[in-house]
């Protein structure tokens, strides 16, 4: 539209600025207008026709500048997707290292106390063990069941013997360590017969018992 109207404008400036010429022919004038006019309007054809090449080409360009954009925002919109997802493994993968973390140090703490308790149980054990050693023995059955004087009892049966104090092939005891010691003893005798029994350290009596008839 534009180049139109510069190209009227141009034919009545020349028309308006064309000298009389009394020299030429009755028409001479308008034959030169005539020509001109018929010059611009090939110039004007002309002129059209590349503008036309002109709007064509600016028309594919547009076109391909059209889907040139379509795609970088389709790439776009991609690489937004791709980020919100990764955004999301990130944040999902932190927690759970949270979480474990956690859960782990839940577990070292919890580990280290079951350690600890059981580390106390076996210090009281063994304090105890210290403080106390123990001595324990129990022996059943005597070896014979007639007995002559000043005879040992040697029993058949050693059911226990903590500290190996009692000595089975003798049937005395020794005590491992020094303390104070218990002695139970428990006997039998048949119908109308009589039992004198006595228990001694290092010859001495400590007690000494008589018993007749069952
Ligand atoms: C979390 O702990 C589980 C089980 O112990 C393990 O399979 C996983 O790989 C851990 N995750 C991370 C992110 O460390
Ligand atoms: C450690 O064990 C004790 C006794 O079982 C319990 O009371 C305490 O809560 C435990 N502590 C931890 C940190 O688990």
């Amino acid at each position: 539209m534009t180049g139109i109207l510069q190209l009227l404008l141009l034919v009545s400036m020349t028309v308006a600025s064309e000298p009389s010429c009394p020299a030429c022919s009755k028409y001479d004038y308008e034959e030169k207008v005539l020509e001109r006019m018929i010059r611009m309007e090939f110039a004007f054809k002309k002129v059209l026709k590349e503008n036309k090449a002109i709007s064509k080409t600016v028309e594919h360009d547009l076109t391909r500048i059209k889907e040139e954009n379509e795609r970088l925002h389709a790439t776009v919109d991609a690489l937004k997707d791709h980020k919100e997802i990764a955004e999301r493994k990130l944040v999902s993968l932190m927690e759970e290292v949270e979480r474990n973390q956690s859960s782990t140090l839940e577990k070292i703490v919890s580990d280290s106390n079951t350690t600890l308790e059981q580390t106390i149980v076996a210090f009281n054990d063994i304090k105890d063990q210290i403080a106390t050693p123990l001595v324990y023995f129990h022996a059943r059955s005597p070896q014979t069941s007639s007995l002559s004087t000043d005879e040992v009892i040697v029993y058949k049966t050693v059911e226990t013997n903590q500290g190996n104090g009692y000595i089975a092939t003798t049937g005395k005891f020794t005590a491992p360590v020094p303390g104070l010691y218990m002695f139970f003893m428990h006997t039998c005798t048949r119908p109308n017969t009589y039992g004198y029994l006595q228990i001694l350290k290092e010859g001495s009596v400590l007690i000494a018992i008589k018993q007749y008839n069952t």
